[in-house]
């Protein structure tokens, strides 16, 4: 078990739950849709869909990948994206490391036809943006300083996704 907890249980609930509450007092008039990434944020976007007071919320995951261990690969692909005409979108994601995940996944669902694209994302590295990344989330649950983390959905080849907090693996 990586043995540092950078971010634990209770405070990750606590924040999700604000982050949450600020999602739905942002939201226009359109359709809204949040499209979470694939595995990643699967924890997270369960817990955030949860603590949205909207009747009408639609939750679509696709998958977007872009790490093999602990090196980005470089390439991010957006499988299937969603129709997603005239709505009111939040792409929403486990961490913004160099930005292109959510850079390619903004793009990707602008071309899907969304009205308006906003992310929402758990933690944040800022130190990590690369060129053509997105520069800030909309909504930023924590900011961490440049450490892998693990927990909370994050893995490291498929491992400690199912940890309930966030831990420094290095
Ligand atoms: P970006 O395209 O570099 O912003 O990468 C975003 C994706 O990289 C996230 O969705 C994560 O899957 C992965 N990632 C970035 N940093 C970490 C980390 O510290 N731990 C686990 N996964 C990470
Ligand atoms: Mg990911």
């Amino acid at each position: 078990m990586p043995p540092e907890i950078l971010i634990p249980a209770d405070a990750l609930a606590q924040r999700v739950r604000a982050l949450g509450a600020a999602l739905s007092a942002a939201r226009g008039p359109e359709p809204l849709i949040l499209v979470a990434l694939m595995d990643g944020a699967f924890v997270f976007a369960a817990d955030l869909a949860r603590a949205i007071p909207e009747p009408d919320l639609t939750l679509v995951f696709r998958r977007a990948s872009s790490y093999r261990g602990t090196t980005s690969t470089g390439t991010v692909a957006l499988e299937d994206p969603p129709s997603l005409a005239g709505a009111d979108v939040w792409v929403v994601d486990d961490i913004l490391d160099t930005g292109l995940t959510l850079a390619a996944a903004m793009a990707a669902c602008r071309a899907a036809g969304a009205a308006r694209v906003r992310t929402c994302v758990c933690l944040d590295k800022p130190m990590r943006r690369a060129p053509g990344g997105l520069a800030t989330a909309d909504l930023t649950g924590f900011t961490i300083e440049d450490r892998f983390v693990v927990g909370y959905g994050l893995d490291h080849d498929g491992k400690w996704r199912h940890l309930p907090e966030v831990r420094a693996l290095a």
